[in-house]
């Protein structure tokens, strides 16, 4: 790591997070916590301009290429200092044509396009590549119920990533492979995991600091003249790769290709080739529906009820995240503001009715709704079923 690299990295994980810090105490005293204009003004100024030095001498220093981890990494520290701007309104992508933080933006665009990735932060930096010194891992804030929030993604991921990692196993085995049927149990062993993650952070996490405290620093924002939307804790190819290897989501689906396509750039490098590997892969639910002509066979029957729990499960996690921590953290809260507030709600950017809606298709997809106006996989998991007695 330079110097310049190791200066920006101590600064972002102290008196950055320290100054993010007092300003969200400050915002949240407030009558209207939605409202940060005016607020802090001194401390806003020294986050800029204090970040700012660091970044002039790294853009000068040009040659920010030591290796994938050191310059990922200090894309994410860039990208925290960026969002950081844009929680406290000293830029808005709706008020102008391009990021009035030039160094910064150069310096985004420098490291991330040599990488193949977005030029802002993303969820791997603050979840599975967020290095820790002396126990402390990296967050805009101090705050309890970020750490909360983080953790809990990070582990969630994680998690994932498990289930995903196992499934991916089966398919040079074959579904009628004795050692596939304890990779469906590992699957669903780490689902089961991300379930209890979400339930600890739906039960212990306090919605008025994570709405107005966590969730803003998640907003869009400009690099150069691109807006480039929010970092969420889906962008991690696992998630994609359940959907894809089970059959509950289809990559040739016009809805779900898209999202694919979106996202690809937010996720890692590796991340990007391991859901590419998948996208061209037959899902394990074709592969069972093609053995039923041995579905009176023991290892069919154990098989396939052992597929279908890890598919209830990811439905049901899926119904998790929508019903309870969309609607407790996000949905609810957001009743209670309004105008131009509003509008800056969610990460990604469209107007929270038409997110609420993209995330309801996402959900039932991944339980297999009977819907008349989306393609689920509703009839071929049913017939599935019917085959396991
Ligand atoms: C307080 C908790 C959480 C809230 C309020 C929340 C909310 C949201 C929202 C609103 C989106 C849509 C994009 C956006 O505007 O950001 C989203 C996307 C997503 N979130 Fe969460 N989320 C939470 C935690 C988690 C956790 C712990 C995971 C999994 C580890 C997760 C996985 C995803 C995924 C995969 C997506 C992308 C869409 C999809 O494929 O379902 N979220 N989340």
């Amino acid at each position: 790591m330079s110097n310049n690299t190791e200066h920006f990295d101590a600064w972002i994980r102290t008196p950055f997070v320290e100054m993010n810090t007092a300003l969200e105490e400050k915002y949240f005293a407030r009558e209207n916590r939605a409202d940060v204009d005016g607020v802090g003004d001194g401390i806003k100024k020294q986050i800029l301009e204090d970040g700012r030095a660091y970044i002039i001498k790294l853009v000068a220093e040009g040659n920010t290429d030591e290796g994938f981890d050191n310059a990922f990494d200090l894309l994410g520290n860039l990208g925290l200092y960026m969002a950081a701007l844009r929680r406290h309104e000293m830029t808005n992508p709706a008020r102008e044509q391009k990021s009035p933080h030039q160094e910064a933006s150069a310096l985004g665009m420098h490291i991330a396009t040599s990488l193949g990735v977005t030029p802002r932060f993303a969820t791997s930096h603050l979840s599975t590549h967020n290095y820790a010194l002396g126990g402390v891992q990296k967050s805009f804030t101090s705050l309890k119920d970020e750490f909360l929030f983080l953790d809990y993604n990070t582990c969630g991921i994680l998690a994932f990533k498990r289930a995903a990692d196992a499934l991916i196993r089966i398919l040079p085995l074959g579904v009628s492979n004795p050692a596939s049927l304890t990779l469906l149990g590992d699957a669903a062993d780490a689902l089961r995991a991300v379930k209890k993650f979400n339930e600890k952070l739906f039960g212990d996490l306090d919605t008025q600091r994570f709405f107005f405290c966590v969730r803003p620093y998640y907003k869009p924002y400009r690099v150069g003249r691109h807006e480039y939307r929010g970092a969420n804790a889906g962008d991690f190819s696992g998630i994609n790769e359940i959907d894809l290897l089970l059959g509950l989501c289809r990559a040739n689906d016009p809805y779900y290709s898209q999202l694919l396509v979106d996202k690809m750039l937010f996720m890692m490098p590796a991340d990007q080739a391991s859901l590419r590997a998948c996208m061209s892969k037959r899902p394990l639910l074709d592969e069972f529906l093609d053995c039923a002509p041995s579905a009176s066979e023991t290892w069919f029957q154990n098989s396939a009820a052992a597929f279908l729990e890890v598919c209830a499960l990811h439905g049901e996690i899926a119904a998790q995240h929508h019903d309870q921590l969309v609607e407790k953290f996000i949905a609810g809260p957001a009743g209670s503001i309004t105008g131009a507030h509003l509008d800056q709600v969610t990460a990604s950017g469209p107007p929270l009715p038409v997110l609420l809606k993209a995330l309801e298709v996402l959900r039932d997809l991944r339980v297999a709704a009977d819907r008349s106006d989306i393609t689920t996989s509703h009839t071929q998991i049913e017939r599935l079923r019917g085959l396991v007695s």
